[in-house]
């Protein structure tokens, strides 16, 4: 039992000011992905919200973006997809209570065909561990949380490139796409939402020592 994250066992989280549910094999919200939900709330604050805007967490694990994301929105339209089946499991225990909608399968492919066009933001926290990396992490992560929950591939930005690819297909023309990363590997995500088409900027917090590239589509973007 050494090494259960503390959440496994307790069987919850403390995500930005709540509790999500984190069933063992469910990968922990990290206090760094704060700065996603922020920048999501922010620019959910600046839009029109007649009619609610739609919010994808692609990737969501738990939840627990989408989760914070509906205590701070109420009215807003989530939807929530991962590929494992305990996460969806799980996201749903805590997005269904909120009004949230939880889809399970490959990244787009699991969202309803309706939300392509509409989606105002879609906030992604991707597997983003360079492969070789994953044997350097501690072992809460690396013998309790699933292996694809981690693995980004060679450089970690396998991920990015597809939904930096995607996202432009189901974005409205001036939604936007966040994707957290890490500092080391902010400017190789950058580089490839710049090349999907996007207007970028990159954020940093130290305080949550988190990274967060936001992409705006902007009206050439060109879908593919
Ligand atoms: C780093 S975790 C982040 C979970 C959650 N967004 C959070 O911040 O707590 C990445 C998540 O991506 C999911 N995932 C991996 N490959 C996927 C795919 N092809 N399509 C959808 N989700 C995937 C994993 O199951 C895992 O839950």
């Amino acid at each position: 039992m050494e090494g259960v994250p503390l959440e496994h066992i307790l069987g919850w989280a403390e995500f930005a000011g709540g509790r999500v549910v984190v069933e063992p094999g469910v990968f922990v919200p990290r206090r760094r992905t704060e700065l996603l939900v922020n920048e999501a709330l922010a620019l959910l604050a600046d839009g029109p919200q007649l009619p609610p805007p739609v919010v994808v967490d692609l990737c969501c694990g738990s939840g627990a973006v989408g989760a914070a994301i509906m205590h701070q929105v109420p009215g807003v339209e989530l939807h929530a997809a991962d590929i494992e089946p305990g996460a969806v499991r799980c996201a749903r225990r805590n997005l269904e209570p909120l009004g949230g909608q939880v889809h399970e399968g490959d990244l787009f492919a699991a969202l309803p065909p309706a939300l392509r066009g509409r989606v105002g933001v879609l906030a992604v926290n991707a597997p983003y561990v360079p492969t070789e990396a994953i044997r350097t992490m501690p072992p809460e992560a690396r013998l309790y949380e699933p292996v694809g929950s981690l693995d980004g591939g060679p450089d970690g930005l396998d991920f990015h490139r597809r939904v930096a690819i995607g996202g432009i297909q189901w974005l409205s023309p001036h939604g936007h796409l966040l994707i957290e990363t890490s500092a080391r590997q902010a400017h190789g995500t950058a580089e490839i939402l710049a090349a999907a088409g996007f207007a970028v900027r990159t954020v940093r917090s130290e305080e949550l020592d988190g990274t967060v590239v936001v992409g705006r589509r902007v009206a050439e973007s060109v879908r593919r």
